[in-house]
């Protein structure tokens, strides 16, 4: 069949599901409503969803630059240079040079400047404080501007009606998540913690996390998605503070941060970032256009996308943890290690599991298989998006896979550079655009754009 006659069928068929049935998938509040006039369930809501979007855009713009700073205080070594947890008291940094100097103080106390930066003067300390105290100050800043949203479109009535109750368990799974930041921050999130309950506490706060995730994907409900933006937020905050509090020891010899916290906090990221694209694309169309789009979404293609964001949420987690442990130094050749495929020194710990998070040779080696795994399952998923039967799902994949090569690309020369910061930087960078990217694929396969439906929206 040509594109042209494609078109054709699509546009009969998206008229004929326009006239059957724009009313008939609408939450009950808006059953209730006259049938009559097409484009009613948007009227007096697009200006609310117009301002809702540039608003969630803004936070993940503000994200985006987050995830930058984060990167570069970790380049920098720049992390463990504030050793508390201030919140609010925080946002002020020291004003006088006594202030300076007792900071300095504090720092001198942990493991990093005894065993790492005794030669660090008060000048060179600054540098790496300003770096730690721009990427939590940052965090506020994202805070208040979540904050001043929300509460703004609340009370303004502006956020789009339509309510599934979704609200109190947001609500009481923040409360849990508040709970937590509390413990974390009260028992300064210390690693001396049996592991088996922080593993616990982990699995619980995942669980959490894939429910809400869960019931929202399938809710109407913005008041509680744009709570959940919130709550995710606020949760990113307490793991920070858990994941920094892993490397400010004194007399533990630790000199970064565990690793595994790191491979947490990032992850939050990408989620946060996520959930924030997601919901930009949606509130980008109609729940006209959306619904109507909803019934020739391309399952199979859409089921494939699911699994590449998963495979590449896992490859994003295995590159925190290179990172973590600074594995992308440890072996520089390509494409063999020291000369082997699977390097001498992949087993050296004790326990044998502890090699597969902590081994550099080890880990270095399995972000690398993960990621040609990555490629290979991208192709795949790749050929399958470019017999979409829509032109801007189509071009949505061939973007995907182009990210891809390139970010195996600049994978490889990060090895074979040894990590320099800017390449390093770089390599984060277009992990997050190779993220949005899939999430945009995979939205275009529920929710085709049909070139009849745009000319129908035009109309
Ligand atoms: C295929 C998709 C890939 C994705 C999505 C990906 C993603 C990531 C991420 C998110 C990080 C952590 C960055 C940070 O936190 O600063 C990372 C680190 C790293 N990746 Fe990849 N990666 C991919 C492929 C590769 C490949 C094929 C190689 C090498 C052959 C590679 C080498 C590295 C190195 C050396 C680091 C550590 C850089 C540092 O120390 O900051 N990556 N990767």
């Amino acid at each position: 069949m040509g594109a042209h006659s494609v078109r054709a069928t699509q546009k009969k068929a998206s008229a004929m599901s326009a006239k059957r049935s724009i009313f008939e998938e609408v939450s009950s509040a808006e059953q209730a409503r006259p049938t009559a006039q097409p484009g009613l369930i948007d009227k007096g809501r697009t200006g609310a969803r117009r301002a809702i979007r540039a608003w969630l855009m803004l936070l993940f713009v503000l994200v985006v630059v987050m995830i930058a700073v984060g990167g570069l205080t970790r380049l920098t070594d720049s992390g463990l240079s504030i050793t508390e947890w201030r919140p609010i008291t925080g946002a002020l940094p020291p004003m006088s040079a006594a202030e300076w100097e007792a900071e300095f103080e504090k720092y001198k106390a942990i493991d990093e400047f005894r065993i790492q930066n005794q030669w660090m003067e008060i000048d060179d300390f600054k540098v790496i404080y300003w770096w730690e105290w721009g990427h939590r100050q940052l965090g506020r800043v994202i805070g208040l501007v979540w904050a001043v949203g929300f509460f703004g479109f609340l009370l303004a009535r502006r956020i789009p009606p339509g309510r599934d109750g979704l609200v109190l368990p947001i609500l009481g799974f923040a409360g849990f998540g508040a709970l937590i930041g509390a413990e974390v921050a009260l028992n300064q999130g210390a690693l001396a913690e049996p592991l088996v309950r922080q593993i616990e506490v982990g699995a619980l706060v995942f669980m959490g996390l894939v429910a809400a995730l869960g019931l929202l994907s399938r809710s109407q409900d913005w008041t509680a998605k744009l709570l959940f933006v919130g709550f995710l937020g606020g949760l990113q905050g307490s793991i920070g503070w858990w994941m920094v509090a892993s490397g400010v020891t004194s007399g533990e010899g630790m000199v970064d941060v565990a690793s595994y916290r790191l491979a947490t906090h990032l992850g939050l990221a990408f989620i946060i970032l996520g959930v924030l694209a997601w919901y930009v694309f949606e509130l980008g169309r109609t729940e006209r256009d959306l619904m109507q789009a909803r019934r020739e979404k391309e399952a199979k293609q859409f089921g494939l996308s699911t699994g590449l964001l998963h495979f590449a949420f896992l490859q994003i987690l295995i590159g925190a943890l290179v990172a973590g442990i600074d594995a992308g130094r440890s072996y520089t050749d390509w494409p063999l290690m020291g000369g082997q495929v699977l390097p001498a020194s992949a087993f050296t710990l004790e326990p044998v599991w502890r090699n597969f998070f902590e081994s550099p040779g080890l880990v270095q080696f399995i972000h690398r298989v993960t990621g040609y795994l990555l490629l290979v399952f991208g192709i795949i998923v790749w050929l399958r998006g470019r017999r979409s039967a829509h032109a801007r799902t189509r071009f949505a994949f061939n973007a995907v896979m182009a990210a891809l090569l390139l970010q195996i690309a600049l994978g490889i020369m990060t090895v074979v550079y040894a990590a320099p910061w800017q390449m390093a930087i770089l390599h984060q960078f277009l992990a997050v655009v190779l993220w949005v990217l899939i999430l945009r694929a995979r939205f275009l396969s529920a929710y085709p754009v049909a070139s009849s439906v745009r000319e129908g929206m035009k109309a």
